[in-house]
């Protein structure tokens, strides 16, 4: 009874048929009960038996279509009948289930194969049926199923992709627990795209979607990869909103010296030429290791806590078109910013020194394992090739479906879930450079909005400028 109410209902073996067989079970009781107002309760005495048969199957078809609109009203029960219908079906189909060989008296011949087309034989044959839960919560469903050590269980818990694509529904957490596999599925994905406005941060953690927080603190860096136009640019813009909001320092890279670029002038530190942009990655992880040294000189230094504690702020280093601007560099060049980006990425997380990269393609020159599997958040956004998606996220048997909408594509957790993501919507009469200079000018400077820092005429024209307003933002934060 207890697992009734934690888990939801089991589906049970005779469940492959639980539409048809509810639909019957209604029929019959509205009939019973008609016979039983016609006959026993004398209604219509005198009227001939046929006239009290349509009476009653009147009153079935009553039912039927009361039983129908509120079935209308309440879209999920009707869809939940049918889930745990397929659950079944996917159990039965695949043999998922352990079943009994017994004689059928001619020989040692199985049940199953004996008598293929009796439906209730083959039922009844089912000796081990999984124990698989279901419940749906909140456009969620969960489902919940036990492991034994039977010859079907290493598919059970795998069961993510066929669920995903057999109820149109995307996975967004598993775990598993005391011989329990328990799997969280969210229904409508795009309803829980959020507005940019919703994006703030609080307490180390970044709403991304509302299923979906990233813990910045626990899973530092991120990386953004997509084909041209496919919005991660508008992401990178939306992440800096969000942390310019929070407090967070900020160092804006832009490689290609176009959208970001254009932040020069609202942000004190954003740069857009070769040779400031190494110089920069490598003052960061200066930064870095002054902002541990700092650290350990205070005086309730703990080893273990992080940069919050001893009230230090973020530092976010946000690059756009990474890949482009190594791919520009000379070889040599191009390795030592990547192992000064592998040494942030490695030791960035305890200082609060974050990186988020994108690029076009995830290329494993330029990010190599070692790199790639520090980023705690990784998305990729549009439409990827299937190598793009294995060098993203691993070999992986989820399917990727493209879909023609600007800043959709998945993400892949730190917990290896895989799951259909929609970046945070920007409107079309939102303006970033406004918004993001005034965000930080009210959490840096108590308010001011507008441009903070213009941007001189020199730093603009220049090929390799430097922010106004580097050299005071320079070792602020480890003061
Ligand atoms: N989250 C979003 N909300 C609303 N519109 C978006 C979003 N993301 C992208 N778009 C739309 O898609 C367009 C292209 O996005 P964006 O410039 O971010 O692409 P990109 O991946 O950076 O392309 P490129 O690689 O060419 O720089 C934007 O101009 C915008 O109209
Ligand atoms: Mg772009």
């Amino acid at each position: 009874m207890n697992l009734f109410w934690r888990w939801g209902r089991r589906v049970k073996k005779w469940d492959d048929r639980l539409v048809a067989r509810s639909v019957i079970f209604l029929l019959v009781t509205s009939t019973v009960i008609g016979i039983w107002l016609v006959w026993r309760q004398n209604l219509f005495i005198d009227a001939p038996v046929i006239s009290k048969i349509a009476t009653v199957c009147l009153f079935d078809v009553m039912l039927l279509v009361v039983v129908y609109g509120v079935m209308r009203r309440q879209r999920w029960y009707w869809e939940d009948l049918c889930n745990r219908q397929e659950l079944a079906r996917m159990l039965i189909d695949n043999m998922w289930y352990g079943s009994d060989a017994r004689s059928n008296g001619r020989g040692d011949q199985d049940l199953i194969t004996y008598v293929p087309h009796l439906y209730f034989w083959r039922r009844y044959s089912i000796t081990d049926f999984p124990r698989l839960y279901y419940k749906r919560k909140k456009g969620r469903i969960y489902i919940t199923v036990k492991i034994t050590m039977g010859k079907y269980q290493d598919s059970l818990l795998k069961l993510d992709s066929k669920v995903e694509t057999g109820l149109d529904c995307e996975l967004i957490a598993s775990s598993y627990k005391h011989k329990w596999q328990h799997y969280t599925f969210l229904c409508d994905v795009q309803s829980s795209r959020i507005q940019l406005t919703e994006m703030k941060c609080y307490d180390g953690k970044m709403p991304l979607m509302r299923h979906l927080k990233w813990a910045y603190e626990e899973h530092p860096h991120a990386l953004i990869v997509g084909e041209t136009g496919s919005g991660k640019t508008y992401a990178l813009m939306s992440f800096i909103e969000a942390v310019a909001k929070s407090g967070a320092d900020l160092v804006v890279i832009d490689a290609k010296n176009a959208d970001l670029s254009g932040l020069a002038g609202y942000l004190p530190e954003v740069y857009f030429g070769s040779a400031d942009i190494k110089e920069q990655v490598i003052k960061f992880y200066e930064d870095m290791l002054g902002r541990m040294e700092s650290m350990k000189r205070c005086a309730d230094y703990e080893p273990g806590r992080n940069y919050r504690v001893f009230g230090f702020q973020a530092r976010f280093m946000i690059f756009d078109e990474y890949v482009a601007y190594l791919s520009m560099l000379q070889k040599k060049e191009a390795e030592e910013v990547i192992s000064y980006l592998q040494k942030i990425v490695l030791l960035g997380r305890q200082a609060g020194f974050f990186v988020i990269l994108s690029c076009q393609r995830p290329d494993a020159k330029y990010l190599p394992d070692g790199v790639r599997d520090q980023f705690g958040l990784r998305i990729a956004l549009g439409a990827m090739t299937d190598s793009g998606y294995t060098m993203m996220f691993g070999t992986t048997e989820k399917r990727f479906i493209t879909k023609d909408i600007k800043g959709r594509g998945y993400v892949g957790l730190w917990d290896g879930v895989i799951t259909e993501f929609y970046a945070p919507y920007v409107p079309p009469d939102h303006h970033f450079r406004e918004s993001i200079g005034a965000a930080y000018a009210g959490a840096h400077a108590g308010g001011t909005s507008g441009k903070l820092f213009p941007a001189s005429a020199e730093s603009v024209a220049s090929p390799a400028p430097r922010a106004v307003g580097d050299k005071a933002q320079r070792g602020q934060g480890e003061a």
